[in-house]
């Protein structure tokens, strides 16, 4: 049966490291507070001129690297953030030329926290079915300068950060890769987690009194959130691993979005998985698509994943939107 398997993987983070206590005095904050309730103790902000684009390049060509193939390999694009360069058009075509990538499909998906869940779903469906080969999938994201960056927004701003993960996902025929998914969305909670200018709906979509309101910044009821959140994140597990004919004994690691360092001890606690949930948010906050690829190639990278493992990517998000992953690496 053909499967797609990760390949190779790779992640860029800017270098501007931006700790809690820089946040003090712009926010209105503490360190002690960010501390106890997200885990989050730095996270990075890219310069003025560096879009998502930009991170996903680096992230992109390590991964190309590690997996060994050229970016003339590569038959598919799938892009994953919802703070792109420019609204129009979308970063999957800036990726491939910034690659020097043939002219071939990019998609750019935007389920925000869970974006890269269903970038590896839709890539993993174009390669079972023949349709490509090698495909890139990667999650990148420009937060800081969509963040209110004054004490009204503290609650948001104090939790998101800049990065890019990226994969190459590959067919084979071998039983490991993509094993099984579940994916999920709910749309009556949109409003729990949502950015509402500038938007179709108003003409013009933007205004001095959008600015002034500061309506151009996300908002989010985190509390709602949080219980869904607790919630979601282990049933879908646990659906994923039955898609894949597997049960929460085989796991041998979960990479779940990085939201806040209490939710993944929730979910570790509830599925009986304590150490075996991966964590990097005190480093980098929350980076909604790039936060499962940047975590997955940490946890590579720190010998945490070896061959033949069973390793959950899980999500859960604004829409509400959620969705796991079961791959045998
Ligand atoms: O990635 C997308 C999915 N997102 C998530 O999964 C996030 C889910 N939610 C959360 O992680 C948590 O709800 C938060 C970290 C966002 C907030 O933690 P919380 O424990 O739910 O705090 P809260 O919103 O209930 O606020 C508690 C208090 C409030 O003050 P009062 O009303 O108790 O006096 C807030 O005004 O903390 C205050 N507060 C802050 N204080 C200092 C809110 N933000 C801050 C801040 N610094 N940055």
């Amino acid at each position: 049966m053909r499967r797609a398997r990760i390949t190779g993987t790779g992640m860029y983070v800017p270098p501007r490291v931006v700790t809690n206590a820089e946040l003090e005095a712009l926010l209105g904050t503490t360190d002690t507070w960010i501390v106890e309730r997200t885990g989050i103790r730095e996270r990075r902000w890219a310069d003025d001129g560096v879009g998502a684009s930009d991170l996903a390049v680096e992230a992109s060509r390590q991964a190309l690297e590690r997996a060994g193939i050229r970016p003339e390999d590569v038959d598919l694009v799938v892009f994953a953030t919802l703070s792109p360069d420019y609204p129009i058009p979308g970063c999957g075509p800036l990726l491939q030329a910034k690659l020097g990538l043939p002219p071939v499909a990019a998609i750019d998906i935007r389920n925000q926290c869970s974006g890269f869940v269903y970038g590896i779903v839709v890539a993993d469906q174009f390669i079972r079915t023949g349709a490509c080969q090698k495909a890139l999938v990667v999650g990148a994201e420009v937060q800081s300068s969509g963040l209110d960056l004054s004490p009204r927004g503290r609650d948001m701003s104090v939790l998101f950060g800049d990065g890019a993960g990226a994969v190459i996902l590959e067919a084979t025929e071998e039983e490991r890769g993509v094993l099984g998914f579940a994916l999920h969305t709910d749309g009556q909670y949109a409003f729990h987690l949502w950015l509402e200018d500038p938007g179709s709906r108003k003409r013009p979509r933007l205004t001095p009194e959008m600015i002034e309101r500061g309506s151009i910044y996300p908002k989010m009821n985190g509390r709602e959130v949080f219980r869904h959140a607790v919630l979601r994140f282990p049933e879908v597990i646990l659906e994923a691993l039955a898609a894949a004919g597997l049960s929460v004994e085989d796991v041998d690691l979960v990479v779940p979005h990085q939201a806040n360092q209490r939710i993944t001890e929730a979910v570790a606690a509830r599925l009986g998985l304590e150490g075996k949930v991966y964590s990097n948010i005190a480093r980098y906050g929350n980076t909604t698509a790039a936060s499962i690829p940047m975590a997955l190639h940490e946890a590579l990278m720190e010998g945490r994943i070896r061959d033949g493992d069973v390793v959950v990517l899980a999500s859960f998000g604004a829409g509400f939107s959620w969705g796991a992953v079961v791959l045998r690496w």
